[in-house]
């Protein structure tokens, strides 16, 4: 069965094709990060007609690349949230609108659903069940995943997430946006504990996490004295340290909690390569499997989303719009209530 995936919930338009049998045939993504850094963040507006512009040479690229038409086309998955409304209903009408000329099922998909899925698209995948840390520029969770469609949030951010600590924390550093790739790269250049920064939460006995306050020593250390350019690199590096040494105990309590030996990350932040080794290096001494998604599947991209569309058909697990022609998109949408 060949799927079709489209994402549009933030500043990335993806397109992808995913067949049951033959795997991921072929993606392509537009980011529009160039076009939001004049503003320091995304201009919900500007995303929306820009996702308008982008849809549909991306689907012919995209059908030319896997050597497919439209009509080959059986199912497709778009992103009904959680994302900016207005750039989630350029997707979502458009799929709806295209399903329903073609006359075959469009299945609305929760975008953390696509990125918790994503490390299953890897060539040697994660088996069901499995720890989910899911860190992406809006949220910052660890689920714990039996089944396709069956996700207990285990623990969450109290306020920011860990992409938008990282973001913050580039901006008040003066680096660009996204700030989560530029912080980590300045990172490489600093030294460790030249400046000390919290680890919040870290010993809170449960699974939630707070990032603000770290955010907050950051902007205290930057209002200080000025800093030089090193100076900067090292509170790059430290708050680097804080944020992963977090997020990695955390996860790796949590499979400890439930006794399962896979460990699934997923979203932007999961592209940290410091987060990874942490990972890494801590799953060896507890013998738990850390799966990745591949690099270009870590941000936002149409595979996940048809990948989760395909494993929600192939598990009776497909629920379509109301065929009247209706349909909704869900800005605010928590994935353990699907
Ligand atoms: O999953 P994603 O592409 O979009 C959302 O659904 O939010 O995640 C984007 C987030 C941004 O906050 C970005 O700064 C962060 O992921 N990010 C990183 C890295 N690459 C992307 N954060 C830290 N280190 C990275 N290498
Ligand atoms: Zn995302």
């Amino acid at each position: 069965m060949l799927v079709l995936g489209i994402e549009s919930s933030c500043d990335e338009t993806g397109i992808a094709l995913y067949d049951t049998e033959r795997g991921l045939l072929a993606h392509a993504v537009h980011t529009q990060v160039a076009m939001h850094e004049a503003y320091g963040g995304v201009v919900p507006e500007l995303a929306s007609r820009d996702h308008i512009r982008r849809l549909i040479p991306l689907l012919e690229n995209v059908l030319a690349e896997a050597g497919a038409t439209h009509k080959d086309i059986e199912a497709i998955g778009y992103t009904a949230g959680p994302g900016l409304a207005g750039a989630l209903l350029v997707g979502a009408s458009f799929a709806e609108a295209l399903a329903l000329a073609l006359d075959i099922p469009a299945l609305p998909i929760h975008h953390l659903e696509g990125h918790l899925l994503s490390p299953l698209l890897s060539k040697d995948p994660a088996t069901f069940p499995f720890i989910a840390l899911l860190v992406s520029g809006g949220h910052t969770q660890l689920m714990c995943v039996t089944q396709v469609g069956a996700y207990e949030l285990m623990g969450e951010s109290l306020d920011d997430a860990a992409g938008e600590a990282f973001d913050k924390t580039a901006q008040l550093l003066g680096l660009g946006y996204p700030g989560g790739p530029a912080l980590a790269k300045l990172a490489e250049q600093g030294t460790p504990g030249k400046f000390k920064l919290p680890r919040p939460m870290l010993n809170s006995g449960d699974f939630m996490f707070s990032f603000s306050g770290l955010k907050t020593a950051v902007l205290t250390a930057v209002r200080e004295r000025t800093l030089t350019e090193q100076d900067k690199a090292d509170l790059a590096t430290e708050f680097q340290e804080a944020a992963t040494e977090v997020v990695a105990t955390k996860a790796l309590a949590a499979c400890r909690q439930r006794r399962l030996s896979t460990l699934v990350v997923a979203g932007g932040v999961g592209a940290n390569q410091r987060l990874r080794q942490r990972l890494d290096l801590a799953a060896v001494k507890q013998r738990v499997r850390v799966c990745y998604p591949e690099m270009a599947l870590c941000t936002d991209n149409g595979a996940m989303i048809a990948f989760a569309a395909a494993q929600r058909l192939l598990a009776d697990k497909a629920e379509t719009a109301n065929r009247n022609g209706a349909f909704a998109v869900k800005p605010r949408w928590p994935l353990a209530t699907i």
